[in-house]
């Protein structure tokens, strides 16, 4: 047992999904966790940028004395956290396995839509797990990157979601796929519009679930559950405006955030 916060990171808000997942699955647990507010988008930069800030967001939680890291931001799982594994001496997990892994499990013909930022389509990342577990896979991958300021503008139910949708979705229905990953945090937000566009036959994915339900085992197979089985703490951190994270926060996490602190993330 382990009464130790687990860290949960994301560029921003939209990983208070994976975090809420995490609060039903395993509600004893207290969590610290860390919104990279003041550098989001992450999923239009670079390799080494990502990696940069990551590990500068992984120096911050190592602080607050976790026992573990989620990575809930699948543009960091897909670009950093290979890396940071090797550096960091805690367990890391990130949303890339367990999401990939859902989509096998959901897929009856074997052909899988992937949608992301550009950084996680391009780098293959869901690509190649899908593929290692199931080998005959057929997997189109596609980086929608106007969707994340869509859902941060709130628009993900206007007719701006619906026409940017049919613009970079249509393609998956050409490929007749039977099962889609949302591997980006915020386009869970998105499922209605893009259910209109793919119709009810596409089964959606999202690995928020799968990551919370993975996050658990890692724990118990490491001996780091939480003596406690409820009552757990949460704490959140950003790296820009708090008032933001707690309002906007407060409607994805449907409880309310009562503080917020800001951290300088530049000097770690
Ligand atoms: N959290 C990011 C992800 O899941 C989306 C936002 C960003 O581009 O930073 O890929």
């Amino acid at each position: 047992m382990d009464d130790r916060p687990i860290g949960v990171f994301d560029s921003g808000i939209g990983g208070l999904t994976v975090l809420k997942e995490i609060m039903e699955q395993l509600p004893g647990e207290d969590i610290v966790y860390f919104g990279d507010t003041a550098r989001i988008p992450y999923g239009t930069r670079s390799k080494e940028t990502v990696i940069k800030y990551f590990f500068q967001s992984v120096r911050f939680l190592l602080t607050k004395e976790i026992k573990a890291i989620v990575v809930a931001c699948n543009t960091a799982s897909a670009l950093a956290m290979e890396e940071a594994q090797k550096v960091f001496d805690v367990p890391i997990l990130g949303v890339i396995e367990p999401g990939a892994k859902a989509a096998v499990s959901a897929t009856r013909n074997s052909v899988i839509g992937v949608i992301g930022t550009e950084g996680t389509i391009n780098s293959q990342s869901y690509q190649r797990k899908i593929r290692k577990m199931l080998p005959s896979a057929e997997i189109i991958g596609i980086p929608c990157p106007l969707f994340v300021p869509i859902v941060e503008e709130g628009w993900e139910s206007t007719d701006v979601a619906f026409i940017t949708a049919k613009k970079y979705l249509l393609e998956l229905k050409e490929h007749n796929i039977d099962s889609l990953v949302l591997g980006c945090t915020h386009y869970p937000a998105l499922r209605y519009t893009i259910n209109k566009v793919l119709g009810d036959k596409v089964t959606m994915v999202n690995p928020a679930y799968e990551t919370a339900k993975a996050g658990k085992i890692m724990l118990k197979e490491k001996g780091l559950l939480s003596s406690k089985l409820d009552g757990g703490k949460y704490h959140y951190y950003v790296s820009d405006d708090p008032e933001k994270f707690k309002r906007i926060g407060g409607n994805i996490l449907r409880k309310e955030i009562a503080s917020v602190q800001k951290v300088n993330i530049e000097n770690l």
